[in-house]
């Protein structure tokens, strides 16, 4: 537990962390859990899921699973009410659920399928899982909300156009966000990872092509879920108490804005 950086005023808070059963998520309830707070741990994957909470509450957290898949906005209505009932009021609200499965092609030969899917599963993933959680936190003006975009909504590159216009739109949503609930003291900021080496993309990426890819980077090497999660926590803290509307580039150096 030490490893984490602590924040002494995220201690006692609740979280909701959607895409919390692996990768990016699941690291990031480690380090919210290693800060005292009291999380909710959202996914579709059962199992997966039982894995984080067993591991966040074996080390002492409270932690339960949410199963809520977000392109629901019925299923992410339960999951408010479960997790209030639960925990309290949330005062932090990771919006990281996503994924880059559409596969690149042209922007012709791009299935209608593949674009709608890859913008339902991103970007109105994330508009729904906002508009969820946003009334309680603007009744109780206050709340922090941390967003999940990518290099590929930063700049043009060889990822599938769907995925990268989606994670652009939730850059422009959480500007938009940030300028709508600001008075209401409530930030919202987003988080922009380029290649991060998670369990699923260790799974398809082979040695080579980890070089090649770290190449691409000046610090040379690919990130990690931990560089992701240490960035989200400072943006939920009081650390980052007058940012709002950022998105943060955690690409060692690959994009320099
Ligand atoms: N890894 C990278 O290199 C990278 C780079 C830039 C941005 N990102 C973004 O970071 C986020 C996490 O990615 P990751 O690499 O950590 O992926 P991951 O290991 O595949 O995890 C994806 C997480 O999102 C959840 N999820 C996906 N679609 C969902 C939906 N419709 N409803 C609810 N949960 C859903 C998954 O839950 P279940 O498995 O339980 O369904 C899982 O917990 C994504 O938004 C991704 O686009 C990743």
């Amino acid at each position: 537990m030490l490893r984490y950086p602590i924040y002494p005023d995220l201690a006692g808070k609740v979280a909701f962390v959607t895409g919390g059963s692996g990768g990016i998520g699941a690291e990031t309830c480690r380090w919210l859990a290693a800060n005292g707070v009291r999380i909710a741990v959202g996914g579709r994957d059962t199992a997966a899921l039982a894995r984080v909470i067993n591991e966040l509450t074996q080390d002492g957290a409270e932690a339960f699973a949410v199963e809520a898949d977000c392109t629901d906005a019925a299923a992410l209505d339960r999951a408010r009410i479960a997790i209030t009932a639960r925990l309290g009021a949330i005062d932090i609200l990771m919006a990281f659920a996503g994924g880059g499965t559409a596969r690149p092609a042209p922007v012709h030969e791009t299935r209608e399928e593949d674009w709608r899917s890859a913008l339902d599963h991103n970007l109105t993933a994330t508009f729904l899982t906002l508009k969820a959680f946003l009334p309680a936190m603007r009744e109780r003006r206050s709340g922090a909300i941390v967003t999940m975009a990518s290099t590929a909504g930063r700049a043009a590159s060889a990822a599938s156009s769907a995925y990268a216009s989606a994670k652009a739109g939730v850059i422009m949503l959480t500007r938009h966000l940030a300028q709508e609930v600001g008075p209401f003291t409530i930030r919202v900021n987003c988080v922009s990872p380029s290649a991060i080496l998670t369990e699923r993309t260790a799974r398809h990426m082979p040695e080579a092509q980890r070089a090649t890819i770290a190449a691409l980077h000046p610090l040379n090497r690919l990130g990690t879920p931990a560089d992701v999660a240490g960035a989200a926590l400072f943006l939920a803290s009081d650390s980052a108490a007058w940012i709002t509307g950022a998105t943060l580039d955690i690409a060692g150096g690959r994009l320099m804005h």
